[in-house]
């Protein structure tokens, strides 16, 4: 049975006594998953990847204001915390699982706005207002791909890890490459920041059909999830062309928008980038990621494709 926290200090002291336990010489590793919950395959197979890495697991579950502008689906953000803690049973148990209330309330006065009261104040404001404001920017590599239409993203995320990194003190830390940009900015915080946890980045699990898991996924209609697809085929089909050295960057992404545009998705951005620095490219000489944000009906997906040449 894990044990399910709700207080900062009490999982701070959770995380100090089980890993320095009296009758051990030396103290227990700790990995930690951050997630907002919603659980799917792709988070079970980061827990999996912790449990082999470490002595301890533990989950955070926290849909974090932090990250989301007052346009963006906060407030439709999908919960069950009841069946998240049964999948996470099923899936072997983790040691405990941190699902904290508000991370930004420090006088017990905080405010989190709902999110659906957009209003003015398009994407330059998050749904944190009050008594917070220290953020944690990744200058450069938070500005482009999701950066570009979701301004205040990835502050928000940066900001929420470093908490979490504080509060829960993991040796390691696992993070999905389908979120791609987010793995990227996390490692360079950790790094620029000398946080002591090692970040693994772990691959994008699939549904069969080839769709990305996603908790957003129960919001597409059975059409919608079927267009969908085409993020995936097209992306394939990228992949293949250019590891067979036949297509031009500039010829790849337009093929990508086509198909997704054709399938009846609204193209976000397709972009052809370095793995690290995430910088555009016009032909491919070295490690880069396809990455691709569509929107279908009011659900945004992203997917990517590393090709490794
Ligand atoms: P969330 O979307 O719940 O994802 C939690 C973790 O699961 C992330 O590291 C994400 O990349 C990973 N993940 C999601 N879908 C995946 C898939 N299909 N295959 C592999 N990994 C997948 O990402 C967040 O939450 C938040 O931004 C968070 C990091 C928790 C900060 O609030």
């Amino acid at each position: 049975e894990a044990e399910v926290i709700t207080d900062i200090a009490a999982m701070r002291n959770w995380s100090r006594s089980s890993k320095y336990q009296q009758q051990s010489p030396t103290p227990k590793t700790l990995a930690l998953v951050p997630t907002m919950g919603f659980l799917h395959a792709g988070h079970l197979s980061l827990v999996r990847r912790a449990r082999s890495l470490a002595d301890l697991v533990a989950v955070s579950i926290y849909v974090n204001p932090g990250q989301f502008s007052p346009t963006e689906d906060l407030s439709t953000y999908p919960s069950d915390l009841a069946g998240d803690l049964r999948k996470l049973a099923d899936a072997g148990g983790v040691d405990a699982v941190f699902c904290p209330r508000n991370l930004y309330d420090y006088v017990g006065g905080g405010k989190v706005r709902r999110g659906d009261d957009g209003g003015e104040e398009r994407g330059a404001v998050s749904c944190v207002e009050g008594e917070h404001e220290t953020w944690i920017r990744v200058e450069g590599l938070e500005k482009g791909l999701c950066g570009r239409s979701r301004p205040v993203f990835f502050r928000g995320v940066a900001t929420v890890v470093a908490k979490l990194f504080n509060i829960v003190e993991p040796d390691f830390a696992l993070f999905g490459k389908k979120d791609y940009q987010q793995w990227r900015v996390i490692c360079r915080m950790v790094r620029d920041l000398n946080f002591s946890v090692e970040i693994i980045g772990s691959e994008i699990v699939r549904e069969v059909d080839g769709l990305a898991m996603s908790s957003r996924n129960v919001h597409l209609s059975p059409e919608e999830r079927e267009k969908a697809l085409s993020i995936n085929k097209s992306l394939s089909k990228a992949k293949f062309a250019a590891e067979n050295g036949q297509e031009t960057c500039q010829r790849m992404k337009l093929l990508i928008i086509q198909s997704i545009t054709e399938a009846g998705g609204r193209i976000d951005y397709a972009e052809i980038v370095e793995q690290e620095t995430l910088k555009p490219v016009e032909v491919i000489t070295s490690p880069v990621v396809i990455c691709v944000a569509a929107w279908f009906g009011n659900v945004r997906l992203i997917d990517n494709m590393e090709i490794n040449i």
